[in-house]
């Protein structure tokens, strides 16, 4: 994971090839500086991020990447898969290939899909304590009425992980659409849920995450880095 955090002299020692006893007298000159600020010590916290300074010299460091990609269907959540186009095929040539998805999509779904290298960042999205609001648009075979809406909140007993799902929201936009909100991320989810009306599911796009919404100007399969208001809600 890019953004493992350790202490100063373990970084150094490392960056530099020295070993930790080299580091020491460089800690001793005042020479260190992480992020434009004098070093606090041995065990500063530093990870691939941090901007380290050695007697004026910038060493190497990982610039945080943060991208909103507007998934089509057919294309898969996945870094790597030999059959599909994945996500990171569809990425601009300027992101970093070491991105990593923050809340995977089935293959028949589309929208909303936030990738990037900080993984500090993406469990905090996901971090249940958080209980960040995932909203999804759903077109559904068959009419829906107002049971789906009381079955929804009270949530379903999921027996394949033995779990019961938190209270989710489902506000019927038409006779065959809804908009659905969920504070978790369970395996097929909406499907499921559904599933249990033997409804199946035409469309799921899913809209926002969090404070993020997707951006409507990009078409399906386009990416564009995260702006600095649409990352504030996070960190
Ligand atoms: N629920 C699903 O069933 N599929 C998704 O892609 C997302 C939520």
């Amino acid at each position: 994971m890019a953004n493992g955090r350790k202490r100063l002299d373990v970084y150094l020692s490392q960056a530099l090839g020295l070993k930790r006893k080299a580091i020491r007298p460089l800690l001793a000159r005042n020479v260190i500086r992480v992020d434009g600020l004098p070093a606090l010590g041995a065990d500063h916290q530093v990870d691939d991020f941090s901007v380290v300074q050695v007697d004026g010299e910038t060493l190497p460091h990982k610039t945080p990447q943060y991208w909103m990609l507007h998934k089509p269907v057919g294309v898969v959540s996945a870094t790597r898969d030999d059959l599909h186009t994945t996500v990171m095929d569809l990425m601009p040539a300027e992101a970093d290939p070491e991105l990593h998805i923050a809340g995977r999509l089935d293959l028949n779904s589309s929208g909303l899909l936030l990738l990037t290298n900080d993984s500090r960042w993406s469990s905090r999205l996901s971090d249940p304590q958080f209980e960040v609001k995932k909203i999804y648009r759903v077109t559904v075979a068959k009419p829906l009425n107002e049971d789906y809406i009381a079955a929804f909140a009270e949530g379903f007993y999921f027996t394949y992980e033995g779990i019961h799902t938190r209270p989710a929201s489902l506000r019927i936009l038409s006779e065959y659409e809804a908009e659905i909100t969920l504070t978790e991320g369970r395996y097929h989810q909406i499907k499921r849920m559904l599933g249990r009306f033997r409804n199946p599911v035409l469309a799921l796009k899913r809209i926002q995450i969090g404070a993020i919404m997707l951006d409507e100007k990009l078409a399906p399969g386009e990416a564009r880095p995260l702006a600095a208001d649409e990352l504030d809600w996070v960190n």
